[in-house]
């Protein structure tokens, strides 16, 4: 395969970063397609801990090219801060191409983002507060300033000054809070464009290039297909479309151009921020569970909800995506536990379900109906081959398989590079 879209299929911090730092030793290319910094993605080389925001989790390998495409929405602040924090630790970005059709998150993006939060009260969607939702809202009512637009200076001003009116109008009436200088930022958004400018480009024609030269390309989405817009726990979602459709929008390129998308999909389920999980656990089994997976949020730092696999999920994700793989994570952390569980079907209002329902509250009166399986106790990091796991680790994958309704491509068992077991090649 050549061109391959990695999509999380849980609620968001699945390991895609892992996956992709992973994958991308094979990848030529390696594309962000949308979500911001709200996304976290941890690569773990050596003794080394890199958590990237914007950049593509392929920026460790000097040779690769990384894209940040047109769907994602870009804070110059966070980026310029990223790129110089990875350029410190001698990271070479002279491979990075930032799309100009991309568009960003300003400053009052942010806050407009913490004053909902806060007018939402016990009904919040525990965003990231990272502008997320405010961003895409502009960029959807054609309100949004694109990258393309902080590189003219005279267009800039013309853009952005009707448009931080509006939203100090906004501030100030509706939220009582203090309105933006547009000198101001005109300024200060004037200096990171030109530390932007030379990776600016035209990234779907870059894209369009490389697969047609036989590259192999890699789409790293963010967040998860359950966060998706569209097909996500609404309203308890993000703003974009991290499932493997938001490739192609977010990416630039044609549907045909996709070989297979791979789902990387936890061992178990994790859920930071509000919104309904059917599996959630609480109590001994939780903390085990957060202590050893390290289930604190990549961006935030806030504690991850925590539960068993949720196998409705899975193939949910697998049809939402058209998944051919799944790429399973952090199995190790369940390593020690005396049973484990799987959820294969919701008890609803009296009714055996096996699908997602739409409803909010439909969804928050399931119940979980699990099957149980034996633990496994060795270290399954210490394992060369895959096939000399635990008979109970084994059996636990290959009933994962059997639920999804699709092979498992790879499965992880640490946050290390190598610490991977490939069942399936997919480059
Ligand atoms: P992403 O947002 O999907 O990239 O995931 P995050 O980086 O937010 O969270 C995944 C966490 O699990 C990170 O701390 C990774 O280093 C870690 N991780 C990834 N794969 C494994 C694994 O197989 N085992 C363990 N123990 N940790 C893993
Ligand atoms: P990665 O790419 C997990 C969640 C937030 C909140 C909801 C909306 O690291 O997997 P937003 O700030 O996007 O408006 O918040 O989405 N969320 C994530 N959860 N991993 C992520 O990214 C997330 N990005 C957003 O917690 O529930
Ligand atoms: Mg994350």
């Amino acid at each position: 395969m050549s061109t391959v879209v990695l999509v999380g299929s849980q609620w968001g911090d699945e390991g895609k970063g892992k996956v992709t730092d992973f994958l991308a030793e094979k990848a030529d290319v390696v594309v962000r397609y949308q979500g911001g910094t709200n996304a976290g993605h941890t690569l773990s080389v050596g003794d080394q801990v890199f958590k990237l925001h914007l950049i593509p989790s392929g920026i460790l390998y000097p040779q690769k090219t990384c894209v940040i495409g047109n769907g994602v929405v870009i804070d110059p602040v966070a980026l310029v801060n990223e790129m110089n924090e990875l350029r410190e630790r001698g990271i070479d970005l002279s491979n990075l191409h930032i799309s100009d059709r991309a568009h960003l998150v300003m400053p009052y993006h942010r806050r407009l983002d913490e004053l909902q939060e806060q007018e939402r009260g016990d009904d919040k969607i525990g965003t990231t507060l990272r502008g997320i939702g405010p961003a895409y809202m502009d960029k959807v009512q054609r309100t949004g300033i694109r990258v393309i637009d902080l590189l003219d200076d005279d267009e800039l001003k013309d853009k952005l000054t009707p448009i931080v009116m509006a939203k100090n109008r906004l501030l100030e009436k509706l939220y009582g809070a203090a309105p933006y200088s547009i000198d101001d930022l005109l300024d200060e958004y004037g200096q990171h464009a030109q530390t932007l400018r030379p990776y600016v480009t035209d990234t779907s024609v870059l894209v369009a290039e490389k697969i047609s030269q036989g590259h192999k390309v890699l789409f790293e989405g963010a967040q998860g297909t359950m966060l998706d817009l569209d097909h996500g726990t609404y309203p308890y979602v993000t703003s974009s479309s991290p499932t493997g459709g938001g490739a192609c929008i977010g990416g630039g390129i044609g549907p045909e151009c996709i070989d297979a998308v791979v789902g990387v999909a936890k061992a178990y389920t994790t859920r930071v921020g509000d919104g309904p999980f059917t599996t959630e656990l609480e109590g001994p089994i939780a903390t085990r569970i957060r202590e050893v997976g390290k289930e604190y949020g990549t961006t935030t730092g806030r504690p991850r909800r925590v539960g068993w696999l949720d196998a409705v999920v899975l193939r949910y994700a697998v049809r939402i995506n058209g998944l051919r793989y799944l790429a399973l994570t952090l199995l190790d952390v369940l390593t020690g536990l005396d049973t484990v569980k799987i959820c294969t079907g919701y008890r609803c209002r009296g009714e055996e379900i096996t699908h997602m329902p739409a409803s909010l509250r439909a969804l928050e009166a399931c119940e979980p109906m699990y099957e149980e399986f034996p633990g496994w106790s060795e270290d399954l990091a210490q394992i060369e081959d895959f096939e000399d796991f635990p008979k109970e680790a084994k059996d636990y994958v290959a009933r994962v398989c059997e639920l999804a309704g699709v092979p498992i491509a790879l499965v992880s068992v640490g946050p290390g590079r190598h610490q991977t077991k490939i069942l399936q090649e997919i480059f």
